[in-house]
């Protein structure tokens, strides 16, 4: 029998990079190969994310330029994954009744079930939030080779609450995955040629399915033979333990690039957002991590126009900016999300928000610039990962997560080389083979 074909569209976060790639691998044992067309898919799976309206309300878009396919073959079954899934499950069902299948992140192993139902014409919703490890359940993992970098998830959920976002009510409260069970498949990547792993979590740094938290977790991958390379994200600052900053200084294979939301800087709008510390606090951890790791590249979170922020309370997010100096951000404008306490609140206007993202863009992409520029005539190390676009190129990533184009003969993916850096350009660098 010819396999079923399965198309899996990934929106959000690299959680749902990593939870599409395990859907997948479910689906493969139950005789689905995947597909880039939809047109030709048997199932279409929509990995969906929660975090601003706008991303919630493209799943819906999305739906509807399906309706075609499924009225041309009313055998074509559709189900949501991800946050959205989570959230508004049964509404899901109601608004767009050719949905078959909702399934909330914490389901997914049991995904082989659903699918045999909904092939026997019915619906299949699970939103529940089960006991078991839903890695370890999903079967059918094959053993093919990898590329070089690989995402490995080893907590979910957070407790923190900050008071504009939904993760604590989608995802649920904070899980970490035993120690033994990360060990076991970052080796397993390792045999099948990944020489890079990030570490994935809500709340990363929060974990503890190993005694010595995140930093134990670290030092014991960095035991790995193969495995050259090791980040994580996403942290809270008040998460990072000395242990942890240590690391940063001891453990070689940990990368210097460290992702470590603030948010905000002005006390006031962090208090208000339930950040549990202040602009202060977070300058004097940024400290610390210097101090083990003086070439640390930082990148962060901000959110502009959180209710009630002034101009005054803006000022002290770009103040806070200045000082800290991010090789790379994400900037967003507040969204208000159904549940969650900053919905509640007074707004600021649309177009107050557009102008204070605006200048907060240019600064950080003014920041970003300047790092990537500095690196020109310095030596890195780059991990290849595919071929340029020109003949001959290959490009892959320094230490500090920079793109590197390289022009040069008998590199291969998975291949770690010293670069001396020529050139900067708008979002990538250019070197040459520096072996000295
Ligand atoms: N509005 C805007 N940005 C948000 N984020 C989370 N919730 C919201 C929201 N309601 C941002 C935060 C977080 C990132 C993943 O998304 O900056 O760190
Ligand atoms: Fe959301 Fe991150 Fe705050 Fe948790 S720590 S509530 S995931 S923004």
């Amino acid at each position: 029998m010819a396999p079923k074909k399965l198309y899996i569209k990934t929106y959000g976060c690299q959680m749902n990079v990593y939870d599409s790639e395990r859907m997948a691998e479910a689906m493969g044992g139950e005789g689905y190969e995947t597909t880039e067309r939809p047109e030709d898919a048997d199932m279409i799976l929509l990995n969906t994310c929660h975090i601003r309206e706008k991303a919630a309300e493209k799943v819906y878009s999305e739906l509807g330029r399906y309706k075609g396919l499924k009225s041309a073959r009313p055998d074509l079954k559709i189900g949501v994954a991800g946050c959205v899934a989570q959230a508004e499950g049964e509404e899901i069902m109601r608004r767009q009744p050719m949905v078959d299948l909702v399934v909330g992140p914490q389901s997914y192993h049991r995904l082989p079930e659903m699918e045999a139902k909904v092939r026997g014409g019915g619906k299949a919703l699970d939103t529940d939030f089960p006991e078991e490890d839903k890695f370890d359940h999903l079967k059918g993992r094959p053993k093919a080779k990898r590329g070089p970098t690989a995402f490995l998830t080893v907590q979910e959920g957070c407790d923190k609450f900050c008071a504009f976002c939904v993760v604590p009510y989608t995802r649920g409260a904070e899980v970490s995955r035993p120690a033994e069970r990360v060990l076991r498949e970052a080796r397993d990547l390792v045999e099948r040629g990944v020489r890079e792993i990030t570490l994935l979590g809500q709340n990363v740094n929060a974990y503890h399915g190993h005694a010595g938290g995140l930093a134990g977790l670290i030092h014991a991958l960095a035991e790995v033979d193969g495995l050259e390379r090791i980040r994580f994200t996403t942290s809270h600052p008040n998460d990072m333990d000395e242990a942890l900053i240590e690391a940063h200084g001891t453990c070689d294979k940990l990368m210097p690039y460290l992702h470590l939301p603030v948010q905000a800087g002005s006390d006031k709008i962090l208090k208000r957002m339930n950040r549990q510390h202040t602009a202060e606090q977070y300058l004097r951890l940024i400290e610390r991590l210097r101090a083990a790791r003086p070439d640390l590249h930082l990148s962060g979170d901000f959110i502009v126009g959180f209710p009630e922020e002034t101009e005054a309370d803006f000022q002290a997010t770009m103040d806070l900016i200045e000082a800290v100096e991010y090789g790379s951000a994400f900037s967003f404008k507040y969204s208000e999300r159904p549940g969650t306490p900053a919905a509640e609140r007074p707004q600021v206007p649309e177009d107050e928000k557009d102008d204070r993202l605006q200048r907060l863009q240019a600064l950080l992409t003014k920041q970003q610039r300047s790092l990537q520029d500095a690196m020109v005539g310095r030596d890195v190390h780059v991990l290849f990962e595919k071929p340029g676009r020109l003949p001959g190129q290959m490009v892959g990533k320094s230490e500090y997560l920079h793109a590197v184009h390289v022009q040069a003969e008998g590199i291969a993916p998975g291949d770690l080389a010293r670069i001396r850096i020529e050139s900067s350009g708008p979002n990538s660098l250019k070197g040459v083979m520096n072996p000295l």
